[in-house]
Order: C-alpha cells, then structure tokens, then sequence
C-alpha cells in the first residue's frame, strides 16, 4: 500500500526538498505553504499542494481532509514550517514573539491535532518535528526563536508519551546551520525589530556575521534524508541530528553549559 506523508513548509529549504524526497521513495505527498507561487512546479511533479498557513484553522484542517479522503491514511506527519523572528528580547514586540510561537510551536500542534484521531483509528504513525540545534545552544538575538523549539522538544517528548499507546510517535530532528532561506528571513526580521539608534545594533551586525561563517555545509536535500529515517526507522529516536558535530554542541550546552558559555562570549567578542 502506498505511504502517505504531509508536509509542512514546502515552498522552500528542508521542506521542499523534504516534499521531494519522500516523493521518490514513493510516498503520496500532502504539504503546503503560504506562497503558492513556488508550489507550481511541485504539483506539475505529482504532488499534492495547497496554500496553508499553519496559524489558520481552516487551510490545516483541509490539508488534513484531503489527505485522509483522497488516500484513506496519514503515515507520517512532518511538523516542518517555521521561521525565526530574531531580534533583542528588550526590543522585539511581544506581538511578533506571539506570531512566531503561533507558527513553530502551536502551528505544529494545530495539524497534530486533526491528524491524532487519523493516527489512532489506523494503530500507527509517525510525528517528525522540526526543532534545531538552537533548542539546546543559544547565542544572542534568538531568545523568542530557541524558546519555540525548546518548547517543541518538551511538547513532542509529552506526546510521545502519550500516544505510544497507540503505535504512534513523536520525534523531534534538530538540524544545525543548514543552507536554506531561514538565515536571510531571521536577521531581516532582527532588523525590522530594532528600534531607531539602537543600542542593540552593534549587537546584530556581529551576531549576523556570526551566522554568516557559520552558515554550515549541510544542504536542505541531506536534512530530508534525514526527516525520511526519523520518519521510518523501526525503533525510533527521541533526537535525530545530521552531525557529530550538531550533537557535540548540543551535549556541550547541555552537560557543560559553562563551558560552552565561554565558547560563546569568545565568538562574540
Ligand atoms: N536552516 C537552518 O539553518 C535551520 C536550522 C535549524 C532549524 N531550522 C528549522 O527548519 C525548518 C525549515 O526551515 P528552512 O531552513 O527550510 O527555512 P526556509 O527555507 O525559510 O523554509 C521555511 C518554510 O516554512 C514555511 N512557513 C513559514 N511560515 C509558515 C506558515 N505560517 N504556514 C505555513 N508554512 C509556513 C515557509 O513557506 P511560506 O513562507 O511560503 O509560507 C517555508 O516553506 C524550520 O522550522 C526552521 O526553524 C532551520
């Protein structure tokens, strides 16, 4: 029987090469994302896609539909749509900090929540949440951004608990610095939100280029391969990362904060 997948997010990055991917191991691909333009070329490909906005009620819930009326099943769900409003936490508005947990924290949980009852009536399934390193390591002017994703690992390590009951489970991937367009949007977004002279600017131009050498190698087509072994390893992981290098910094930040503190204020300075 053929698998099914839906995918949020995939006008871009993970999410569009995601789209891809599963596509060619012979998943029935569901996704969609707010710029429909960039889904043109998709859809001539056989996948099925659809304006979405995670934060809109109405659009997850026919997403969801679609996907259960057309194929009768959901496999897998893959929580991927998210951006990062960055910015001081004294300067960004607590308005834009909302928007940003409405789209990578409760946008995942809204579709969670129409696909569950799917879930259990089949006995299986799987929930792939997009996280990021940066729910573990932190550096300035992601305060707003690293509490989404931290708050997505708690949310899928509680859900996880409680619908293995049922054969279904809740992972979390936490890709490092991934070439994509989520850096462009995040220090625009930092810009947008600082205030006329600032003293926060010098701040964000250093935290910018720090971002900038440390873009990384890891392509969005590799995360995908990624996302396909969270999505279907037999055993599940409760955390999947691309490299050595991306868990390092993790248990570095969590089993020595100390230490990676003083790694960051070097970086800074
Ligand atoms: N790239 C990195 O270095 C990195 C590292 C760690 C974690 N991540 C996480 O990985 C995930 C994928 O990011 P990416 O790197 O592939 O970034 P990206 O290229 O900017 O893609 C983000 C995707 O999310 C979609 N999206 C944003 N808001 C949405 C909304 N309200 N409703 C539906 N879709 C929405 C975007 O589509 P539209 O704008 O067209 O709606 C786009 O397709 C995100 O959760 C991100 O936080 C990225």
């Amino acid at each position: 029987m053929t698998k099914v997948v839906i995918i949020t997010g995939i006008s871009s990055g993970m999410g569009r090469a995601a789209a891809l991917y599963f596509q060619k191991q012979g998943y029935e691909v569901y996704g969609g994302a707010r710029r429909v333009e960039r889904l043109e070329d998709l859809k001539e490909l056989g996948i099925h896609t659809q304006a979405l906005d995670v934060t809109d009620k109405i659009s997850t819930r026919e997403l969801v539909d679609r996907a259960v009326s057309e194929q009768g099943q959901v496999d897998v769900l893959i929580n991927n749509a998210g951006y990062g409003e960055f910015g001081p936490i004294e300067e960004v508005p607590v308005e834009n900090a909302k928007k940003q947990f409405d789209v990578n924290l409760f946008g995942a949980d809204r579709i969670t929540q129409y696909v569950l009852p799917v879930m259990r009536r089949q006995g299986y399934g799987r929930i792939v949440n997009i996280s990021s390193v940066g729910s573990n390591i932190y550096s300035p002017l992601g305060g707003w951004y690293y509490a989404t994703k931290a708050s997505l690992n708690m949310w899928s390590d509680v859900l996880d608990q409680e619908v293995k009951q049922f054969g279904i489970r809740s992972v979390i991937v936490q890709p490092g610095m991934t070439k994509s367009e989520w850096s462009k949007i995040a220090f625009e977004n930092a810009k947008k939100n600082l205030t006329e002279d600032s003293p926060y600017t010098e701040l964000t131009d250093k935290a910018e280029d720090l971002f900038s050498k440390i873009s990384g190698s890891a392509t969005s087509e590799q995360l995908a391969v990624l996302f396909y072994k969270a999505a279907t390893d037999v055993k599940p992981k409760r955390r999947y990362y691309h490299s050595i290098s991306d868990h390092g910094l993790v248990l570095m930040a969590r089993v020595m904060p100390n230490t990676y503190r003083a790694a960051l204020n070097f970086i800074m300075k």
